[in-house]
């Protein structure tokens, strides 16, 4: 009896998992930055993550049209969009081609991208630049994007876990009369980040946390510490914000549980942090 018990419940939360990973959520969230410029009132940032090689439905078609529909000023990507095993890459560049909206599309690699087995040669990584190239994706890896006519830049890093390194060494210089938005895939960095100057932080890595506790958040990051600070949502510390996503897709070693893959839109507004 004890037996066929645990078979129900291994077999309950195997469907459970099938049916909640491929539940996209959109997520709404305001953010309140003080003295935003009135031509960024209401600026709409479509936010993902973390896709790990995943699609949602034939081609990646689903997860595009969830995105067109919140139409964003701008797409950001904040890494491991491209998973470190047996992935070539081709379910981010088929989102990418079924995309129909005509907003900027911005992305920095993750931990991931760096170690791919696939990426490892360069051949490959050539083909993924030219694909994302291709399909108006810009790679902000080291480098910026300014939206013309609007006083506000996107400035990314290639994700590195070197403690010690200077951000001002490894992003674009952030420009003066500007909102400046850093994407950095681990949030790790948000308080180098905001002591920087850069006025919202757009990051991923933590997958929420993998495992939702109901009133306590998540329980765990992938660099392995328990009840990580930031793992998903709008923080505001240090004088700046920070945006944080549980991302899109799954990792074999840490499978999400009552986290669904998600999709965030982010309407900034003027005022105080809140
Ligand atoms: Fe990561």
């Amino acid at each position: 009896m004890k037996k066929l018990t645990l078979i129900a419940c291994a077999v309950g939360l195997a469907v459970h998992q099938l049916i909640e990973h491929e539940a996209i959520k959109l997520v709404e969230r305001t953010i309140s930055i003080k003295d935003l410029p009135a031509d960024l009132e209401g600026f709409r940032i479509a936010h993902i993550s973390d896709l790990h090689g995943k699609r949602f439905g034939n081609r990646n078609i689903r997860l595009a049209k969830i995105i067109d529909s919140c139409d964003p000023d701008v797409l950001c990507m904040t890494g491991d969009m491209v998973n470190g095993t047996k992935d070539d890459g081709s379910a981010l560049t088929e989102l990418l081609m079924n995309l129909r909206g005509k907003y900027p599309r911005l992305y920095v690699s993750g931990n991931h991208e760096n170690r791919s087995i696939w990426l490892s040669e360069k051949a490959n990584r050539d083909r993924l630049s030219e694909d994302l190239e291709m399909y108006g994706t810009e790679i902000l890896d080291g480098r910026s994007y300014c939206i013309e006519g609007l006083p506000i830049c996107f400035h990314g890093m290639k994700d590195s876990r070197d403690k010690h390194l200077k951000l001002h060494e490894v992003m674009g210089p952030k420009r003066d009369g500007a909102q400046n938005i850093a994407l950095i895939h681990r949030p790790s960095r948000f308080e180098a980040a905001a002591k920087a100057g850069y006025d919202l932080i757009l990051s991923g890595h933590i997958h929420g946390g993998v495992v939702r506790i109901p009133f306590a958040g998540g329980l765990l990051s992938p660099d392995k510490v328990l009840f990580p600070r930031y793992d998903k949502g709008i923080f505001h510390d240090f004088g700046s914000a920070l945006c944080i996503t549980s991302g899109l897709g799954n990792t074999r070693v840490y499978p999400k549980l009552m986290n669904r893959p998600e999709v965030v839109l982010i309407r900034l507004v003027s005022g105080e942090a809140k």
